[in-house]
């Protein structure tokens, strides 16, 4: 046991993650508040690491619905994230499955919210973020795309766009180490100028390498840690983490 305690200290940042954090088949209903629940397909890995249901996602899914009412997606947090209006053009970032902007765009439906959420990812996830968004009926309100880390961003991505995404949402992007440049380089295109869009990132912790992004995204971002909300604790115990990061204006 001394053993294998001392090899991942020396040798953590090497183990893979293991994929035992998915919902798999699981209750996507989030305690009975997502009604009809929401159905997500998982590619058994075959796509990489997205094809499957993530933690950070479920945290991020429990904070949306939390914090979202009829007046719109994340209404009752603006006070805490310093907004004005509310949020209707939504980007999130390494979708995978898509789970966290099929949550939002679920909301957007229920509460008959005027927002748009689009899903992306890399080229080889755009069928499986496609299929669960036929699979939840919500084509009139989540809209995949590809968008790789890294490369400039086109069309209404781009931070001068006429109508600009206002909330980027981002769940578990933090766990490669080649990839934090391209995941930084992304933030801080989509945040360039004045008025930036508000930055929510759920992450879990599994690395010691991990904090090598935050220490270098730090240099342009505030990151604080958001608390304020019930399975705070319950997400806490599993070392995954709400922030919201805030871009420094040079
Ligand atoms: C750990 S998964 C998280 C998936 C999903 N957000 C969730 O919480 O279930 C990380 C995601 O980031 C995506 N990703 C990794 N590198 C990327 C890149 N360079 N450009 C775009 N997406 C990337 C992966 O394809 C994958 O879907």
């Amino acid at each position: 046991m001394t053993e294998l305690l001392d090899f991942t200290a020396l040798f953590g940042d090497l183990v893979p993650s293991r994929p035992v954090e998915h919902l798999g088949n699981s209750d996507l209903s989030f305690g009975g508040k997502i009604e009809p629940p929401l159905k997500v397909h998982e590619d058994g890995g075959e796509n990489g690491c997205g094809g499957k249901v993530w933690i950070a996602g479920e945290l991020l899914c429990d904070y949306l619905i939390e914090k979202s009412n009829t007046e719109g997606i994340l209404s009752m947090s603006k006070d805490k994230l310093n907004v004005e209006e509310p949020f209707c053009n939504i980007l999130e970032l390494g979708s995978g499955t898509g789970l966290v902007g099929l949550c939002a765009g679920f909301l957007a439906r229920s509460k008959e919210i005027d927002a748009k959420v689009y899903t992306t990812d890399i080229e080889k996830l755009l069928e499986l973020m496609d299929a669960n968004v036929r699979l939840n009926n919500l084509d009139q309100f989540v809209f995949p795309e590809i968008l790789m880390w890294g490369q400039p961003l086109t069309g209404k991505f781009e931070a001068d766009a006429k109508k600009k995404i206002d909330l980027i949402l981002a769940a578990d992007c933090v766990y490669l180490e080649t990839a934090f440049p391209l995941l930084e380089k992304t933030l801080l295109d989509l945040t360039e100028g004045s008025n930036p869009p508000t930055v929510l990132m759920s992450y879990k912790k599994r690395r010691k390498a991990d904090k090598n992004f935050f220490r270098q995204i730090r240099k342009n971002f505030v990151v604080v840690t958001i608390k304020d909300f019930a399975r705070y604790e319950h997400y806490l115990k599993q070392r995954t983490h709400l922030f919201q990061m805030i871009r420094i204006q040079n």
